[in-house]
């Protein structure tokens, strides 16, 4: 049972009026007044340029909350309470003295700040250097910033440095929304509270690792962020490399944010550098062009809306990653994300070695190594694949592969599976950064995503095209197939 002591707090949330926080954020705020868990007193200020005053944005808050919160949840009357917490103020983000009238709104009753800006990541040192000056934060104030910390490594050190000249690390929690969906969260009690699996989580027993995560959407109206960015840049360098390290990680002395984070830290500096001369077998990128999603045709990315035709940014991208240390030595991870892909799906797939001997029917020894299937989304829950003997008696010593299935809907039936925002706001109120970035993280990862991006900068081959509505370009098949194996969907 989760503690629902939660403590007073005053919120300011910069960027409120922007898709992140309509879609996200306001519901899952919702959502915690919902289960109880948002302190009596406990205040919203919105912040945004726009000039708007508290009655209408309630009023656009309430419309927004029942489009987005789903039918069945949505309750009018606690939507109405709900945005009594909140109030608006437009404010300039460049108007230092502007920042003067957010020290009025504090309230002395509230101990705990909370500062979030859902804004472009190239505010975020404005923000702090006026909130600074306004002298309205303490060192005490908790400051909430999202992906992307930069485009590259310089870039994210600039963000860093301006956060880190205000704030200490301490104060920062750094969101992966990924970090906060549940069955991520599983991954660490799957590891760390089961010894079935601790005991065999290394080379002497895994044979390979898959990570999957594909949309099926394209890029949503969002072309002119995701061209400069790319699936390696949006979704590798931060969720990707996120779920590589809780797989990969030593198990950590205690659930201490700073155990957990020096353990993924370890991982993330021990990736093989991906050398130009590696480019060919260890990654392939792809584009989208026009195919069916969902059985309707859709666009191919260049023809997306405001798109420029000449564009090489990658849609879809495949890797093969090599940890070099003792625990994984010899054993590749091989991830892919993609947009338009045919649906939506995040797994991860642990395969386990055969046995030292096999003495079955050798027509089945493809059936030999046992499957550990992690379902991040949908479906979230972990099937386990085992050999079995075939029921029956004229089937003699024939294996069957069968699942240990575990679908956390099904089995826990009554409890909700609480989105990421929530969980991640309920964490940031309770103080507790165990599953928000480190600086260190951010940077290592960008320091090994970089040279993939320099690689292609450098002449590498422009993206190999795939039909929406496919499993990427053929190289991501070949990818895998030279090394003796398959993605599981094409098993
Ligand atoms: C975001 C990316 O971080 O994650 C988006 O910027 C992507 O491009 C999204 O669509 C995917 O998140 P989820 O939770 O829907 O898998």
């Amino acid at each position: 049972m989760i503690s629902r002591n939660s403590t007073r707090c005053d919120i300011m949330l910069f960027g409120a009026l922007g898709d992140l926080a309509l879609r996200k954020l306001f519901p899952a705020f919702y959502q915690l007044e919902r289960a109880g868990l948002l302190a009596g007193g406990s205040r919203i200020l919105a912040i945004a340029r726009r000039d708007l005053d508290t009655t209408a944005v309630r009023k656009q808050l309430l419309d927004k909350l029942e489009q987005y919160v789903k039918p069945e949840e949505f309750d009018r009357s606690l939507a109405e309470t709900f945005v009594q917490r909140i109030e608006y103020q437009a404010l300039d983000f460049h108007d230092q003295e502007g920042f003067g009238v957010l020290n009025d709104w504090r309230d002395e009753h509230n101990n705990e700040l909370i500062v979030y800006m859902a804004s472009p990541p190239a505010m975020y040192g404005v923000i702090a250097r006026n909130l600074r000056s306004s002298s309205c934060c303490t060192e005490n104030t908790r400051v909430v910033v999202e992906k992307p910390i930069g485009h590259d490594l310089e870039s994210s050190r600039v963000i860093n440095d301006e956060l880190g000249a205000v704030y200490k690390e301490s104060q920062l929690f750094r969101i992966d929304h990924y970090l906060g969906k549940e069955t991520v969260q599983n991954l660490i009690a799957l590891r760390f509270a089961n010894n079935l699996f601790a005991s065999q989580w290394d080379q002497n027993h895994i044979s390979h690792v898959e990570i999957s995560v594909a949309e099926s959407v394209g890029i949503e109206g969002r072309w002119g962020y995701f061209d400069k960015a790319g699936q390696i840049r949006d979704m590798v360098q931060n969720h990707l490399l996120q779920l590589l390290c809780l797989i990969a990680m030593d198990p950590p002395s205690d659930l201490s944010a700073d155990s957990i984070r020096d353990e993924k830290v370890k991982v993330l500096k021990t990736l093989r550098t991906i050398t130009p001369d590696m480019m060919e077998s260890y990654v392939v990128r792809g584009q989208y062009t026009a195919g069916t999603s969902t059985g309707k045709p859709v666009p191919g990315y260049l023809e997306e809306e405001g798109a420029n035709k000449r564009s090489e940014t990658e849609t879809f991208v495949a890797l093969k990653v090599e940890i070099d240390n003792w625990r994984w030595s010899g054993v590749p991870f091989y991830i892919r994300t993609g947009k338009r892909l045919p649906e939506k799906l995040s797994q991860i797939i642990i395969h386990f070695k055969p046995a030292p001997h096999y003495i079955f029917d050798p027509d089945q020894k493809h059936l030999a190594n046992n499957k550990l299937i992690i379902r991040l989304q949908p479906d979230e829950g972990m099937s386990l694949k085992i050999l079995t003997k075939d029921q029956g008696l004229h089937k003699g010593m024939r294996l069957r592969q069968g699942p240990l299935e575990l679908t956390f809907s099904e089995t826990f039936e009554a409890e909700r599976i609480p989105d990421a925002y929530e969980r991640l706001l309920w964490e940031i109120m309770k103080g507790n950064q165990y599953l928000f970035v480190r600086r260190d993280e951010v940077e290592y990862a960008w320091r090994w995503v970089d040279r993939i991006i320099q690689n292609w900068n450098d002449g590498g081959d422009p993206p190999k095209r795939y039909a929406a509505g496919t499993w990427g370009p053929v190289a991501s098949i070949a990818m895998i197939t030279r090394d003796g194996r398959s993605w599981y969907e094409d098993a």
